[in-house]
């Protein structure tokens, strides 16, 4: 491993922020890490984090947390919100696979999911963060009518989840494939990860659904 590296993940596991794999807070995040009861919202692959810490600055009243595989890009996110003294922003490395070993049923309030990897091969489907393999999953730590929020460049990957949410009878509360043409644009949404900036320079369109999971 290259010296800059180690020398990150050194640091990484001293960040106050930073959780990799914890096996004792399941269930217990508001009491171990943000000391409150405010809602805690996830951001699935957060890369560097500049999503979570953008949502973080602006909305004191809820907790987040940015989950990726990654550890160095998880390091520039936890570093970035120490330095912006962001309380109620928290970094877990995990795969998200395991997301149910370090959510509690009910301890999540609502998901974010933009711009996951599209695994256009059809052999892949089960790997798209939006499959009915992973919404399975997320019931299995939101809340009851926790909302869930999917942005994507990718047609294929939009196609994708609107089927799947369709006919596993999920409900669609909003629905864009062009979102900053479109009236359901707001203060909340409208909030543009590092992704999403760069496919809006080269003229990309913004495709967003708001949903909710269904009974299952
Ligand atoms: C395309 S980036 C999106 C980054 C960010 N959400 C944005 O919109 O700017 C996708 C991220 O998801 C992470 N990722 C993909 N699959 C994952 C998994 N199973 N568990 C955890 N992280 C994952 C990758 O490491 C990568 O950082």
């Amino acid at each position: 491993m290259a010296r800059h590296k180690k020398k990150k993940f050194a640091e990484l596991a001293t960040l106050a922020n930073f959780y990799k794999l914890p096996d004792y807070i399941k269930g217990k995040w508001n009491a171990e890490c943000f000391k409150n009861d405010r809602p805690i919202v996830l951001e699935l692959g957060c890369g560097k984090g500049e999503y979570t810490n953008k949502l973080g600055a602006e909305f004191p009243d809820k907790n987040f947390i940015g989950i990726d595989l990654k550890g160095a890009r998880l390091w520039r996110g936890a570093k970035n919100a120490i330095a912006s003294k962001l309380k109620n922003v928290a970094f877990l490395q995990i795969n998200i696979d395991n997301i149910v070993d370090y959510f509690e049923h009910e301890e999540v309030a609502e998901i974010w999911i933009p711009f996951p990897d599209p695994y256009p091969k059809p052999s892949k489907w089960k790997k798209r963060l939006v499959s009915s393999y992973y919404l399975n999953k997320y019931r299995e730590i939101l809340k009851s009518n926790g909302i869930l929020h999917f942005k994507t460049d990718n047609s294929g990957l939009f196609e994708f989840a609107r089927e799947t949410l369709e006919s596993e009878k999920h409900r669609i509360l909003q629905i864009a494939d062009n979102l900053y043409e479109s009236e359901i644009l707001d203060k909340y949404n409208g909030i543009p990860t590092y992704f999403e900036e760069l496919f809006r320079e080269k003229g990309e369109k913004i495709k967003y659904i708001q949903f909710v999971l269904g009974e299952g």
